[in-house]
């Protein structure tokens, strides 16, 4: 994910940023830069790939300057490459800027700024913003930031410098964290407050529309043009302790993120007034979809059962026949897939061998080839001939979850944009599915506050040696995905199965000393649910329960009750899940087992 730092005292700014930088790099990124002003002008040093890069090119080509702005990219809109990289300048050069998120509305700036004369050097998003600020720039930097931030639409942490200006930095926050730390007559900005703990402690965290205008000895905050006054805080973090921002590890950090990754996965493809879906990045046309004959969809892990989830989706809502398959399945078998096929890979990484291996497959037998990915410019996304990407960030956990998430919600978004294509979704369903996207942020966060209750259970259980996850329907493959989770990081014996299909063998495992997960959300199999939980419990089994607040029946039955929030029964798997991640995470850590890096396995498994 992107980084951002910045500082105005009387250091060398440019060995400040590049510090900071390098304490971001853990975040995973493509390309960097630097800008600094030293007497009234400009100079930037941008590379792309590693950051030895970046210092390779300082050392040849040295900057100094006591203010500055750096940038470590993580690619959203263009390629990885100089040009696209941070920080971005307007047409005199004079002003320059740095972004973290995503602008919804950069294409019709970008026209109108085109069309009157403003000339662009890069594919980003980000640039608009630096041609906007010069449109409105009359020698006061900080009014033309003011002014050009209310054309913009989407999420953002920018820092912008003026050569005209040199004893300033504007900073301004929406939706995308920014903090600024206070020195002695200096102060620091980053994105991200690990990148600043070697030089300061005292730190404000700004707020939403905050705009800020900070000079080597003042922090001045407005908001809705009235100035605001922001507490202080003192971070006593180690540097490890804030890479993964307060969180015992990763994957808590990263369970916790999902509101966010998932609303960042939806931003600019989602409108708010029309509920119209903007898939802008690929080309599969209506005319493609009347004639397709099936959606094969390819995928390993995790993944997969993302995949599993969507074929509900493209079935129900876009009645196109749906199949799914394990990449390493689907390499070795004859399967029937041509010209009138669309085949979907998913993929986290991007760079999963049989996953990459099965796109070539693919791709030679002439049918049109999809990839969801998370890592910009990875194999998969650079060979599929479209690509979605989940604007996750970097994933460190190798049990994936916001991954998993904001897969689920670019498939949300794909089935939704093809029933809307092919017609066979009712414009209430539609809008009625488009709100609650919107609001899957908020019962995501909801969720989220489970994890007390949930920590609570998982330390009755966690020393259990076997697991049964049930669950039917859309939410069969999260009975999957829970018992995947566990078996990942506690190396407990877990078995998902659905609920219907117990009665087939299963249930001869079933005594008072197996424990059973059951999904048991709100569903038009609510029944049948039910009585699968009589029948695990008659032979004794132990019932956790995951189910709706005002639930009535099955409440009674189970022995434990996780209480999640109620949504449409089609997104209820991106909610059902979030507490099975939880009770994976706080099982495994009460055995004491590696959670982030659990032993055997890779987050890229780039080997068949
Ligand atoms: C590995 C990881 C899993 C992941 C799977 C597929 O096994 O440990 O978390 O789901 O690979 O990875 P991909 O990057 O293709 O989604």
């Amino acid at each position: 994910m992107c980084g951002i730092v910045g500082y105005i005292g009387s250091k060398n700014s440019a060995e400040v940023i590049y510090n900071g930088l390098e304490k971001l790099e853990y975040r995973g990124y493509d390309s960097a830069g630097i800008a600094v002003i030293s007497d009234n002008i400009i100079q930037t040093r941008r590379s792309v790939g590693k950051l030895k890069n970046l210092k390779s090119n300082l050392d040849l080509n040295p900057i100094s300057g006591n203010i500055g702005i750096g940038h470590t990219r993580w690619a959203t809109h263009g390629k990885p490459s100089e040009e696209n990289a941070h920080p971005h300048t307007d047409c005199s050069g004079k002003i320059v800027v740095v972004h973290n998120g995503i602008i919804e509305n950069y294409v019709s700036i970008k026209k109108q700024l085109i069309s009157e004369g403003h000339k662009f050097k890069s594919e980003t998003d980000t640039e608009v913003v630096a041609h906007l600020i010069e449109k409105y720039y009359k020698n006061d930097i900080l009014k033309a930031v003011k002014s050009a931030l209310k054309e913009v639409r989407g999420a953002y942490a920018l820092a912008v410098i003026c050569a005209d200006e040199p004893d300033k930095v504007i900073v301004a926050r929406y939706d995308a964290p920014l903090v600024i730390a206070k020195g002695k007559n200096e102060n620091f900005i980053a994105s991200d407050v690990s990148a600043l703990l070697n030089y300061a402690r005292d730190v404000i965290f700004l707020e939403n529309g905050d705009i800020c205008e900070i000079k080597k000895d003042t922090i001045n905050i407005f908001n809705q043009d009235v100035e605001v006054k922001r507490e202080t805080q003192k971070i006593l973090w180690d540097a490890i302790q804030a890479e993964k921002c307060g969180y015992k590890h990763f994957m808590l950090k990263e369970i916790y993120e999902q509101a966010q990754t998932i609303q960042d996965t939806f931003r600019g493809r989602l409108s708010s007034e029309k509920n119209v879906i903007t898939l802008d990045d690929i080309n599969i046309t209506e005319e493609f979809l009347k004639e397709i004959s099936r959606i094969y969809i390819i995928a390993c892990g995790t993944s997969y059962h993302a995949g599993l989830t969507a074929k509900f989706l493209f079935e129900s809502l876009a009645s196109i026949p749906t199949e799914v398959d394990i990449a390493s399945e689907f390499r070795y078998r004859d399967y029937v897939i041509d010209s009138k096929s669309l085949v979907i890979f998913i993929s986290q990484s991007g760079e999963t061998a049989d996953t990459l291996a099965a796109l070539r497959i693919a791709k030679q037998k002439g049918s049109k080839t999809l990839a969801i990915c998370n890592v910009v410019g990875s194999s998969i996304s650079r060979e599929a001939d479209n690509i979605l990407y989940t604007h996750c960030g970097p994933e460190i956990g190798v049990a994936s979850t916001k991954a998993f998430t904001g897969q689920l919600t670019v498939l949300y978004l794909l089935a939704l944009d093809f029933a809307t294509k092919l017609n066979t979704i009712s414009k209430e369903k539609l809008d009625l599915l488009v709100k609650e996207l919107w609001d899957l942020p908020v019962k995501v966060t909801e969720c989220l506050k489970q994890s007390g209750r949930i920590e609570k259970i998982a330390k009755e259980f966690h020393l259990k040696n076997q697991f049964i996850y049930l669950a039917r329907n859309i939410n069969y493959p999260i009975a999957l995905e829970g018992a995947l989770k566990l078996k990942e990081i506690s190396y407990i014996y877990a078995e998902g199965y659905a609920a219907g299909e117990m009665k087939h063998g299963p249930i001869a495992l079933i005594d008072e000393t197996m424990p059973v997960m059951v999904i048991a959300t709100k569903s038009k199999v609510y029944e049948k649910v039910l009585s699968n939980i009589e029948e695990a419990k008659a032979r004794g089994a132990k019932i956790i329960a995951v189910i709706n607040a005002n639930d009535k029946e099955i409440s009674k039955k189970a022995d434990y009750q996780i209480v999640v929030p109620e949504v449409d029964e089609f997104f209820s798997p991106l909610i059902n899940v979030i507490p099975l991640q939880f009770f994976a995470y706080y099982v495994a850590t009460m055995r004491g087992c590696d959670v982030d890096q659990p032993r055997n396995l890779a987050k890229s498994v780039t080997v068949e």
